[in-house]
């Protein structure tokens, strides 16, 4: 009986330390023999991983493939309950005109014939600056500048920057000179881009746009958004 017991036992460990050494792998990014593949894979579908190979099964059909789709056209992201963040986040009303498809990319666009960048020139900032948010909106405004127009614009807004003085871009217009554009204008024309620029909806949202909006009146008036400025109170 005891040696039986023995047997059993000395057979169990050899078998539990040979599935050990079995299912380790040498390849450092494995993660060995998968007993519970569903533990280390999820069944359900998610974005931005290729169903090429799941356990081991390979499907040519959606290898490489993106697994994340494009939302179905008119879908509004959900912005939460706050009315005044919802309504600035709603899909902005202008259209691209028609020539924008070819020459700024708008092949997804709802299209007009319209020069709607004139329409654009009644618009208004619904972001209102108030001494409470203006410290807030500057900075911001300045952190998306860096990053998304400082390399053309310059980072003083003159038009002179990295891009403009290596030869590569010409006609970058320095913002002292386009006081004479209405707020409207100006989301509209960075919206969509224009002429050599091209357009930044796909990497900046409505509320980002409507600062940088801000953080242009900045260049052309220093005192804009102090209670000296007669801009400020226009705006508000
Ligand atoms: C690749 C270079 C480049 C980048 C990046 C760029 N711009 Fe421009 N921008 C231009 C050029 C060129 C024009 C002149 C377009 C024209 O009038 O034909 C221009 C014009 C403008 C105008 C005047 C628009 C009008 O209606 O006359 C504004 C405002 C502006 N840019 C803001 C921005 C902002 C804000 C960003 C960053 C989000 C940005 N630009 C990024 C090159 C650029």
């Amino acid at each position: 009986m005891k040696i039986k017991f023995r047997v059993i036992l000395s057979i169990s460990i050899i078998a539990v330390t040979t599935l050990m050494f079995v299912s380790c792998a040498s390849d450092p990014d494995s993660s060995g023999l998968e007993y519970m593949p569903d533990m280390y894979r999820s069944p359900a579908i998610e974005p931005y991983v290729d169903y090429g190979e799941v356990r081991g099964r390979e499907n040519k059909d959606l290898k490489l493939k993106r697994s994340a789709m494009i939302p179905p056209s008119g879908t509004i992201p959900y912005y939460g309950t706050d009315s005044a963040t919802v309504a600035l986040m709603m899909p902005y009303a202008r259209k691209a005109n028609v020539a924008m498809k070819s020459t700024h990319g708008m092949y997804d666009a709802v299209l007009t014939k319209e020069n709607e960048y004139d329409f654009a020139l009644a618009d208004k900032n619904p972001l209102k600056l108030t001494s409470d948010n203006m410290g807030d909106l500057f900075d911001t405004g300045k952190k998306l500048f860096t990053a998304n127009c400082a390399h053309c614009h310059g980072a003083k807004g003159n038009g002179n920057g990295p891009m403009v003085v290596s030869g590569a871009y010409v006609g970058v217009p320095d913002y002292a000179n386009l006081t004479n554009l209405s707020d409207g204008q100006i989301f509209y024309s960075i919206y969509y881009g224009k002429g050599m620029m091209g357009a930044h909806n796909s990497l900046l949202d409505k509320r980002e746009i409507w600062t940088l909006v801000h953080y242009i009146r900045k260049f052309q008036d220093t005192d804009y958004g102090t209670s000296q400025s007669a801009k400020a109170l226009e705006a508000n």
